[in-house]
């Protein structure tokens, strides 16, 4: 596995912070890229200390400039998880902001479309011979929700940008997964997505027994990757035992 190297987004928080842990762990060079460069330097920091290989480079996803320099920087990409993404708001479709859906689209769709042409060079000629490309979208790609029109609309757009690239690299030693988690219980989505008010946030998970975790969304991911080249696990959708769809979760009080 030396010098594998697997490029995640979104690396500074929740699942792929997490994600970063697990393909470390799983002997991954791990390139770490978010915004936020102190949370990435020190995620670097804890995985080199535990003796595993680990960058970290800040990138803004919507900024192609920047993802073409980054790309060009890197010598080597064998895994690409693109997880950085997120839900601004429950506005219904009709008063939501336009601006909100116009940036969960830059980061949803169009980030995931930056970093995977930039890198898909890298990817289809990389040396293990064993390119994966992987999606993290939600089960709000496969399905709407009142208050979730933005963000199910965006969700989709990486579902079907997923399904495209799959049709379009048959015969190409790179694999498209995506991973379609339901409610994941991390610290950040759903406070961004009620701009900081962490009251609203609290009550996405009120009396859900056991959200997913950001560690059991990236030893899904994690899992996916290791398997052998050959083997696509095209689309794996995960969700907590106490929900069922995007509107049935069992609550307990
Ligand atoms: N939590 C859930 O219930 C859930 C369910 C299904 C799918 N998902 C998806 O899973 C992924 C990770 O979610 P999470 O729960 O781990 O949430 P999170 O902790 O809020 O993580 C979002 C990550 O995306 C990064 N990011 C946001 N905008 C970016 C940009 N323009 N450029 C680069 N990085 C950017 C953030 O880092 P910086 O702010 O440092 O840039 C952060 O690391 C997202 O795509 C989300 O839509 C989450």
């Amino acid at each position: 596995m030396t010098n594998r190297t697997a490029v995640i987004s979104g690396a500074s928080s929740g699942i792929g912070a997490a994600t970063a842990r697990q393909l470390a762990e799983a002997g991954y060079r791990v390139v770490l890229t978010a915004r936020r460069r102190d949370r990435i330097d020190a995620l670097a920091e804890e995985l080199t200390g535990a003796g595993h290989e680990a960058v970290a480079a800040p990138l803004d996803v919507t900024d192609r400039a920047a993802v073409d320099a980054f790309a060009a920087g890197l010598d080597r990409c064998d895994v690409l998880i693109n997880n950085a993404g997120g839900a601004l708001g429950t506005d219904p479709v009709a008063t939501a902001d336009p601006a909100d859906w116009r940036t969960m689209y830059e980061v949803n769709v169009l980030g995931v479309l930056h970093l995977t042409q930039a890198l898909l060079p890298a990817l289809t000629g990389s040396p293990s011979g064993d390119g994966t490309v992987v999606v993290v979208s939600s089960t709000a790609g496969h399905a709407t929700y009142e208050g979730g029109g933005g963000y199910v609309a965006a969700k989709h757009g990486a579902h079907v940008l997923a399904e495209t690239l799959r049709l379009e690299l048959c015969g190409k030693p790179v694999r498209v997964i995506e991973i379609a988690p339901g409610m994941v219980k991390t610290d950040e989505f759903a406070l961004t997505r009620f701009r900081g008010d962490a009251e609203r946030a609290a009550k996405v998970y009120e009396g859900v027994a056991e959200p997913l975790t950001a560690e059991d969304v990236a030893d899904t991911i994690a899992w996916t990757v290791t398997r052998p080249p050959h083997v696509n696990v095209d689309l794996l959708v995960v969700r907590p035992r106490a929900q069922a769809s995007n509107s049935k979760v069992h609550r307990e009080r």
